[in-house]
């Protein structure tokens, strides 16, 4: 709902239960009001009403109340908005106007995703600086408000130095804890906790993709809990460099400044005509917790930024850890015909099809079958996979490149370098300059070749190395390669989904280096670490699960001592239970599993398929974190729940603690469907339910049913 004030200087945003409010002094200062519990128009116009902060010298009677603070003019604080022009910096705008868009797109204009009835439409702020236009956007989906900003220029060339998606205000309180998802390859996403202490905390990527080090999210509170308590949280939907500022000001008031690029060294340059929009900065108040704060996230990325999320995601198997850079036709046909046993449904050929790659130093850019190893092409084996009642996949990395290339060697000038300069590979390879025209078409007819070429059904879009040399030799504004690069992943990522609407992408960039919400509005879900250790991947979905939900998190059990990365064994039963908290798949050896295990596997597979639409589209609780001991999820969907718990290690013959439950009905009753059992619900929420876990590194599954 959006209420705007008699004098339309006020203007208020409900969602259901989060209020919003900003104002416009009659100095056309835009002031922040409100973020939290809802409230009604008059609080707002009260809250607008009050005295200004009293003069304090050196500090401004602006920073930590302005809405969007600019460059310039009475203000200390980061701005969120830092332009300049031939003659001058900074911005001093004067309000032009305001409307209400009913029809305008969302996150990201996620395609396909389903949004609610009756939402309300985009507000829109108009401010004008001579020939600069700055449209501050808000919409309320959900309890998620999503703000965004327009830089439109009519006048002489203007240079975006920062452009921030938006700045958060949080209310005056004492004891701010900030919490961070932070990570490196095969540790993304883990979850961390400190207070928040005076000055800048600054978070971000300089690294051209979204990265490993940290998921482009913030949460803080003062004494919440995972059940209770105020969480403010606030997320970035862009897949390139970016930041996340949280500012404790001198008089102790917070701020949150977010958006593409990390320095604020230039980000566009905009001629006369020329406009830009930054990707979406959302953010959440809950008042149930951190649980309660993730499953508003989860809920709003289903049903606002997740294509086609009330479809469920099949169980795939992939062949990296399997097979490595070791495939052929035969050799996958032998995996495919094991995994339809088992009950896989989408069958992924991952690297070393195409080109010369048999090894990571050749190949990356020749987007064609190695035909040494696929002699007809892709779809011989595409039909084999299909025959066996599976859909079928395939990795490509198209915004890289091998030096060792047919692309390279023809166009040595269509990677990002530096003049004169040495050009700095990784893994083997170069980034393509993804913002130049022809890299784009190239991409587009190569991909669209390859989808045309074979019934392929899914597609693996890896991304493993990182910017360094971000030159564009022979451009006059290089810079704008960074923001570039993404718009073009982007409008590639479109393009293909719409010629070719059967096709399901998912987001990979070396296990969890592209996880945002820009990218999860095109990609129908993501890998989430090249981690598959099993015991610490439950570290990793617990951070992970803070901001998105099971039904993007694809997992798979792996072989037995992992191969990948650590020799740790454990059972099929905890590596499967581990990785059925997300979307499951399998990426273990099938050719070398026994008998008994690609049985026990093909039950797990069953058990998971049951489930699948109450993990993939339930409401998630978190009922113990992971750390030395118990820990366990729960999700509940209508009257099932389902409940992974799993025991690290067991001491002294200590029974694990029994597991309270959330989300049910405490007047209800619920049956057992593994042991026939009757529980009553208040008793389960009070009381909880024994597990029976026993000894190191062992796991279950709980079906409840109301009765
Ligand atoms: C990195 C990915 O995360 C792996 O799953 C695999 O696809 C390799 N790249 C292939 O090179």
């Amino acid at each position: 709902m959006l209420e705007i004030s008699d004098r339309g200087r006020t203007w208020l945003l409900t969602g259901p239960t989060v209020g919003y409010a900003v104002h416009l002094t009659e100095d056309d200062e835009l002031i922040h009001l409100h973020w939290g519990a809802r409230i009604t128009l008059a609080d707002a116009e009260a809250l607008a009403a009050r005295p200004d902060p009293a003069y304090r010298p050196f500090e401004s009677q602006l920073d930590g109340r302005e809405e969007y603070p600019v460059e310039g003019g009475p203000r200390f604080v980061r701005p969120a908005l830092s332009v300049r022009t031939e003659e001058r910096r900074g911005t001093e705008w004067h309000f032009d106007g305001y409307e209400v868009d009913e029809g305008a797109e969302g996150a990201e204009g996620a395609e396909g995703a389903e949004g609610a009835e009756g939402e309300d439409g985009e507000l829109r702020l108009r401010f004008r600086d001579d020939g600069l236009t700055v449209t501050l956007h808000y919409r309320m989906r959900h309890d998620v408000l999503e703000r965004r900003v327009t830089l439109a220029n009519d006048g002489p060339d203007v240079e975006l130095l920062r452009a921030d998606s938006a700045t958060w205000t949080l209310p005056q309180r004492e004891g701010w804890r900030l919490h961070q998802l932070h990570g490196a390859w095969a540790a993304e996403s883990l979850l961390t906790s400190a207070p928040l202490t005076y000055g800048d905390k600054v978070i971000g990527s300089r690294r051209g993709h979204t990265g490993h080090q940290h998921l482009p999210w913030v949460a803080l509170d003062t004494d919440a809990t995972e059940e209770r308590g105020e969480v403010y949280g606030c997320a970035l939907g862009w897949s390139g460099s970016w930041r996340i500022a949280v500012a404790h000001l001198p008089d102790a008031r917070v701020q949150i400044n977010g958006g593409a690029g990390y320095d604020d060294s230039g980000l566009l340059r905009l001629a006369a005509g020329e406009s830009w929009t930054t990707p979406v900065f959302a953010g959440l108040w809950s008042d149930e917790g951190f649980g309660g704060a993730s499953r508003a996230w989860h809920a709003y990325q289903r049903a606002y930024v997740i294509p086609d999320a009330d479809r469920d995601r099949p169980v795939l198997f992939n062949s990296w850890e399997a097979s490595y850079f070791d495939i052929s036709e035969q050799q996958q046909a032998a995996l495919a015909r094991r995994a339809a046993a088992i009950g896989i449904e989408l069958f992924v050929v991952d690297d070393g099809w195409f080109g010369a790659r048999t090894s990571d130093r050749a190949g990356l850019g020749d987007w064609t079958p190695n035909t040494d190893r696929f002699p007809g092409g892709l779809k011989p084996l595409a039909d084999q996979v299909h025959a066996l009642g599976m859909q079928f996949g395939i990795w490509v990395e198209p915004e890289m490149v091998n030096p060792d290339s047919d692309l390279y060697r023809a166009h040595p000038d269509w990677v990002q370098f530096q003049p004169g300069r040495a050009r700095t590979e990784f893994r083997n390879q170069l980034v393509l300059n993804l913002a130049r025209e022809d890299v784009q078409e190239y991409l587009w007819e190569r991909l669209d070749t390859l989808l045309s070429s074979a019934p392929i059904d899914y597609v693996k879009w890896d991304f493993n190395r990182c910017f360094t040399d971000a030159g564009w030799p022979g451009e006059p504004y290089p810079q704008r390669l960074w923001v570039d690069h993404v718009s073009a992943l982007y409008a590639l990522l479109d393009r293909l989904r719409e010629a070719h609407p059967g096709v399901a992408f998912e987001s990979c960039s070396g296990g969890g280096g592209r996880i945002d919400l820009g990218i999860m509005s095109r990609t129908d879900q993501v890998w989430t670490s090249d981690n598959t250790d099993p015991l610490d991947r439950l570290a990793i979905q617990h951070g992970f699960s803070q901001l998105h939900p099971a039904r993007v998190m694809a997992a798979w059990v792996t072989d037995s001592p992992n191969t990948q990365l650590n020799g740790r064994a454990s059972s099929l039963r905890f590596r499967f239970v581990s990785a059925m908290a997300g979307v499951l798949g399998v990426g273990g050896d099938l050719t070398e599993w026994s008998e008994e295990e690609l049985t026990e596997a093909a039950e797990w597979v069953d058990l998971y398929k049951e489930i699948r639409p109450v993990v993939q589209r339930g409401d998630l609780y978190r009922l113990r974190p992971p750390g030395g001991g118990l820990s366990a999820v729960q999700y509940v969907r209508g009257d099932e729940a389902v409940v992974l718990a799993w025991l690290q290690s067991q001491s002294y013959g200590n029974p694990a603690p029994a597991l309270r439950l959330r989300g049910l009905d405490p007047t209800a009753s619920y049956e057992c469907r593994d042991t026939g059992e009757v529980h009553r619900g208040a008793v389960l929420l009070h009381h909880g339910l024994a597990t029976g876990l026993r000894g190191d590194l062992d796991a279950k599954v709980i079906r409840l049913r109301r009765i």
